[in-house]
């Protein structure tokens, strides 16, 4: 199969575009016939080798929608022929390429009014959201919110969702994203490069910080006694608050068919679109990688694979 891959860590380049071994579906795996997958804040994190788990040559992507092509024993509730889409298990890459394997319990039909390109690109940003407002915060009606990084993938899910919820969604983007993020329901936009956020919000009850560095640290002064903040790009520990009427939390950001059918249900009754998509081919991911590493853009990058 085809499939961009890396023999090695380092910066965009070391993305080669070539042919890998095709994956044999495994007990209660299915091969799925990958038709897109998306590009994800924490790809090129693993293709500078900060998260060190695989042998080489893999391919990178975490994030797929395809077709079942071949079906193992103990795969019951799917079959050859199945639209679906889902996650990687944590710490398994390889959805940038043509084929994938994985346990069929982690991945959900696809609903026909979605297209792969889209179900790519809600699969992680929407699972891990959902893991952050939903389960994590616990978000409630009338609650307000400050999201941090409003353009990106995972934050764009999340403000339809704290939408969809009934809260206050304020939230933080360049200038040039003002308008894509109150088209996706967020109340107030800060421009975070003309003012500093920690005065121009106050008195929430949540943060869900997708920014990480000090935009995650400096988030805690904006909640009211009280409040939580969720962070997903701080590493795997929530940052130690600095005042002790507040709550840090981490999300699981576990992998489970119920977070994809929640995306599918949510798409379905309406409460959350998918996001602005630019496409690439497999053969570009080192470009793809260098818009986003560069962390400047809206939505999603998405391979179409076939
Ligand atoms: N399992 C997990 O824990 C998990 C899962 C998914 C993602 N993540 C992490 O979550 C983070 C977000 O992922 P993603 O894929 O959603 O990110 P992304 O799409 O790569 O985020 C890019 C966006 O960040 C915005 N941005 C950059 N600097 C900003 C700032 N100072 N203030 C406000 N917005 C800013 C940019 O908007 P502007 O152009 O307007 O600046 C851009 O739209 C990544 O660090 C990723 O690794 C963790």
């Amino acid at each position: 199969m085809k499939a961009a891959f890396i023999e090695q860590y380092g910066g965009p380049e070391v993305l080669k575009y070539g042919d890998l071994a095709d994956p044999v579906a495994g007990l209660g795996e299915v091969v799925i016939d990958v038709v897109a997958a998306s590009v994800n804040g924490a790809d090129w994190k693993v293709r500078v080798g900060q998260y060190k788990q695989s042998k080489f040559p893999f391919a990178l992507g975490r994030d797929f929608s395809g077709v079942v092509s071949a079906v193992s024993e103990g795969a019951t509730d799917l079959k050859v022929g199945d639209a679906v889409f889902g996650v990687c298990e944590a710490g398994q890459e390889g959805a940038y390429a043509e084929k994938i394997a994985v346990k069929a319990a982690i991945v959900a039909k696809k609903p026909d009014a979605l297209s792969h390109v889209d179900a790519a690109a809600l699969a992680l940003t929407g699972l891990t959201a959902l893991s952050a407002i939903e389960d994590t915060l616990q978000l409630k009606p009338g609650e307000k919110i400050l999201i941090q990084g409003g353009a990106g993938g995972v934050a764009g899910f999340a403000i339809q969702v704290a939408k969809h919820i009934g809260a206050h969604v304020v939230t933080t983007t360049s200038a040039a994203n003002q308008a894509y993020v109150r088209g996706l329901g967020a109340d107030e936009v800060i421009d975070y490069n003309a003012s500093d956020f920690t005065k121009a919000v106050s008195g929430c009850d949540a943060v869900f910080d997708t920014v990480g560095g000090d935009v995650a640290e400096k988030s805690f002064a904006v909640l009211k006694p009280g409040g939580r903040a969720a962070f997903i790009a701080s590493g795997a520990q929530a940052p130690k608050p600095d005042r002790d009427d507040v709550t840090a939390l981490r999300p699981p950001v576990g992998r489970a068919r119920r977070h994809l059918e929640r995306i599918a249900e949510l798409f379905q009754i309406g409460a959350v679109r998918p996001p602005e998509v630019k496409l690439y081919r497999l053969s570009e991911a080192a470009n793809a990688h260098r818009v986003s590493e560069g962390r400047h853009f809206r939505g999603k990058l998405v391979f179409k694979v076939r």
